[in-house]
C-alpha cells in the first residue's frame, strides 16, 4: 500500500493524486483521498485504481491540507468501505495506513466493544481508538501516542483531526515512511517518488517514531516521548527517470533499459583504473562467512538462486537460498559465521525485513543488495551493494533482476580477488558482451511477439524447463509469464518434469526450454524429447556454438556463468506480448503490488 499526505498553501487533492498515481505500484485495489479546508474534512474513495478515484473527486473543493493512500488488501476484500481513508463513527478524524496490526480483533473486543467498526479492516480500528480517547478527554496528540503504544504490528500512519486542519499526525513503525520538506508546504510518503513532483528533500522517519506535521514545521518525537532531531537527505532520483516517455508500458521501457543498465554497473564499479572494486568492508564480511545466508523473495529469490553460483563457484562461500517468508519463522540450523545477504529490488519487503530483524537480534552480519538506497533493508544491514538500475515501476521485475545478477557476479568476483584467487576469466570484459547480447536480443522483439503467439496464443499453461543456471532463469521466465498474462506457469528442473508433472503434458502444451548450458545441453534436449513424444510443442532456447538445427531462440555466446542475463531477456519479451494479446493491465496485473510491505 502507499501513503502520501500535503499540507500547504496549493491544492491538496491535486498533489495527492499526483502522489498516490506515482504510488500505485504499490498497490491498486482501490484508493481514496481526503482533505480538510473550511468545510470540514471531504472523503474520497473508490475501488480500483487512481484514475477510478479521480474521476469522482469533487474538483471544486478548495482545501490545502489532506492524505491519501492506494490499497493492497490485507484485511477485508478491495471495496469502497474497506478503502482508506477510514473515519471514526464521529467523522471528526480520518486515518490512512500501511501495515497489519497484529491485535486488532483484541483492540476491538477490549477497547471499542460499544463502537459499531463500518470497515472489515484492522485499520479502522486505530481511528476509532484516537477518537475514543479524544472524546474521553485526552488531546488529539495524547490520544495519538497512546494508540500507537496500544498497536502491535507493522504501519505508517497519518491522521487528520477535523478540528486541527492545519495538522497531520504521522507515525511509523516497520513500514516505510517519509516526509518531505518544502517552503511553505510539508508532506508525507512511502516512497520518495510520490512526492519529487514538489519536493527533493526528505527526512527518514525511524520505527517507533510520531511527528507532528504542520505547514512551517516537522517535529519528530518518539512515542516514548523524547524529541528526535534529524537532517533532510536530497533524494538523487530524478522525476523523468519515472516517467513512461514513448512506451506503451513501464514494462517494455525497463526491459529497453537492461544493456544501460549493465553498462552503468560496470562503470559503478570500476576504479580508476578500470578495475573491479567495491569498499573493502564488504568484501571482508562476505569472506570473513563460512557461509552465505541469501534472504529473498520474488523475482530477488530467483536473482539469488543464480548468485549462489557465484558466490560458491567463483568466491568459494557455501551458499544457502532461503524465500524470506520461510526463514523467519523456520530457521535452519545456520553455521558459526554466517553472513546474511539480502536482495531486494525495493529494500523495503516486510518478509525480508522480519528475517533482518531478527538476525540483528542473534548479532549476525548482513549486507543488502538493493536499487533503492536509503531504503529499510538498506539503512537497517551493515553494508549496502547497489543496483544502480534506476527506479523499477512495472510490477513484473525486469532491469532489477538483470541488475541483482551482475551485481552478484561482481561481488563474488570481487571476494574472490580479494582472497588472492583467480576466477578464470575477465568480469569487466565479459559483462561487456552480455550487455551487447542482451541488446541483440531486444532488438528481436518481433521475433519474440511471434513466438509468443505461436506459442500462447491458446494456452492455459506452460512449462519452462532448464537445468544449472538455466533451471533458475526457467523459474524467473515462469514467474514472469504468470504475473503478467496468467496463464498457469511453471519452471522446472529438466531432470524432475518427468517425476510427476510430466502427467500435464497434453497435445500442444507449451514447454520452453533453456539449453545454454553446454555440460547438460544433452540431458536437457532429451527432457525436450520426452515431452514431445507425449505432445508438447517446445520452444528450445539455446547459445551461439552449442546451438543445433530446430533450436527456436539461440542467444549471442556470453560467458556460460552469465547466460542468465540475456537467456532471460527472450523470456521477458514473450511473456510481456502474451499478457498484451490477452489484454492483460501489463503494468498492474491484478492482485499484486510491486513492493509488499506487509508479511
Ligand atoms: C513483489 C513483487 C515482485 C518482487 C518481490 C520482491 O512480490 O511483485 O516482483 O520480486 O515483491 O520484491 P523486492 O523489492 O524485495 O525485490
Amino acid at each position: 500500500c502507499g501513503i502520501v499526505g500535503y499540507i500547504g498553501g496549493s491544492d491538496a487533492k491535486e498533489i495527492l493524486l499526483r502522489g498516490l498515481e506515482k504510488l500505485e505500484y504499490r498497490g491498486y485495489d482501490s484508493a481514496g483521498i481526503a482533505v480538510a479546508g473550511e468545510e470540514g474534512v471531504s472523503l474520497f474513495k473508490s475501488k480500483g485504481r487512481i484514475a477510478d478515484l479521480r474521476s469522482i473527486v469533487d474538483e471544486s473543493i478548495e482545501a490545502q491540507t489532506g492524505i491519501g493512500h492506494t490499497r493492497w488488501a490485507t484485511h477485508g476484500v478491495p471495496n469502497v468501505k474497506n478503502a482508506h481513508p477510514h473515519q471514526d463513527v464521529s467523522g471528526r478524524f480520518t486515518l490512512v495506513h500501511n501495515g497489519v496490526i497484529e491485535n486488532y480483533e483484541k483492540l476491538s473486543r477490549e477497547e471499542l466493544a460499544d463502537v459499531q467498526l463500518v470497515s472489515d479492516t484492522d485499520t479502522e480500528i486505530i481511528v476509532q481508538l484516537i477518537a475514543k480517547l479524544v472524546f474521553e478527554g485526552m488531546t488529539t496528540e495524547e490520544a495519538f501516542a497512546e494508540t500507537l503504544a496500544m498497536l502491535h504490528g507493522s504501519y505508517a500512519i497519518a491522521v487528520i483531526d477535523e478540528e486541527e486542519p492545519d495538522t497531520i499526525y504521522v507515525a511509523k513503525n516497520k513500514s516505510p515512511l517519509l516526509v518531505g520538506l518544502g517552503k511553505g508546504f510539508n508532506v508525507i510518503a512511502s516512497d520518495a517518488m510520490a512526492m519529487l513532483q514538489v519536493t527533493d528533500r526528505f527526512v527518514e522517519l525511524h520505527d517507533g517514531e510520531m511527528v507532528i506535521v504542520t505547514k512551517e514545521n516537522v517535529q519528530i518525537r518518539k512515542i516514548t516521548g523524547e524529541a528526535v532531531s534529524r537532517e533532510a537527505y536530497k533524494a538523487e532520483l530524478d522525476a523523468s527517470d519515472i516517467e513512461k516517455g514513448t512506451y506503451p508500458h513501464y514494462m517494455l521501457k525497463e526491459i529497453d533499459e537492461q544493456p544501460a543498465v549493465l553498462r552503468k554497473i560496470i562503470q559503478a564499479y570500476q576504479d580508476e583504473n578500470g578495475k573491479l572494486s567495491i569498499d573493502q568492508e564488504t568484501l571482508e564480511a562476505i569472506n570473513r562467512a563460512d557461509r552465505i545466508y541469501v534472504i529473498a523473495a520474488g523475482t530477488s529469490y530467483h536473482a539469488g538462486l543464480v548468485g549462489k553460483e557465484y558466490f560458491e563457484k567463483l568466491a568459494g562461500v557455501p551458499t544457502e537460498v532461503h524465500i524470506s517468508s520461510e526463514f523467519g519463522y523456520n530457521m535452519p540450523l545456520l553455521s558459526e559465521k554466517p553472513l546474511f545477504v539480502f536482495i531486494s529490488q525495493s529494500g523495503e519487503t516486510a518478509d525480508s525485513r522480519q528475517v533482518l530483524v531478527k538476525i540483528k537480534e542473534l548479532g549476525y552480519p548482513s549486507l543488502t543488495v538493493t536499487n533503492v538506497p536509503g531504503s529499510t533493508l538498506s539503512r537497517e544491514a551493515d553494508h549496502t551493494v547497489l543496483l544502480h538500475a534506476g527506479p523499477e515501476i512495472a510490477v513484473a521485475s525486469t532491469k532489477a533482476y538483470t541488475a541483482q545478477v551482475a551485481v552478484l557476479a561482481i561481488l563474488a568476483a570481487l571476494a574472490a580477488g580479494e582472497k588472492g584467487n583467480e576466477i578464470g576469466f575477465d568480469l569487466v570484459q565479459e559483462l561487456g558482451i552480455a550487455a551487447n547480447a542482451v541488446q541483440t536480443m531486444i532488438v528481436r522483439k518481433e521475433e519474440m511477439e511471434g513466438l509468443s503467439f505461436d506459442f500462447l496464443e491458446l494456452s492455459r499453461n506452460a512449462f519452462f524447463i532448464g537445468r544449472g543456471l538455466d533451471y533458475f532463469v526457467s523459474l524467473e521466465g515462469a514467474l514472469k509469464l504468470k504475473e503478467i498474462s496468467y496463464i498457469q506457469a511453471e519452471g522446472f528442473a529438466g531432470g524432475e518434469l518427468k517425476h510427476g508433472t510430466i502427467a500435464l503434458i497434453e497435445e500442444g502444451t507449451p514447454v520452453f526450454a533453456l539449453a545454454t548450458q553446454e555440460a547438460v545441453s544433452p540431458n536437457i534436449r532429451g527432457n525436450v524429447k520426452e515431452v514431445g513424444a507425449r505432445g508438447a510443442k517446445s520452444c528450445i532456447i539455446s547459445m551461439e556454438g552449442i546451438e543445433e538445427e530446430g533450436d527456436r531462440i539461440v542467444i549471442p555466446a556470453v560467458h556460460p556463468m552469465l547466460t542468465p542475463l540475456v537467456s532471460v531477456i527472450p523470456l521477458q519479451l514473450i511473456s510481456y506480448y502474451a499478457a498484451l494479446h490477452r489484454g492483460c493491465d501489463v503494468d498492474k496485473p491484478r492482485n499484486l503490488a510491486k513492493s509488499v510491505t506487509v508479511e
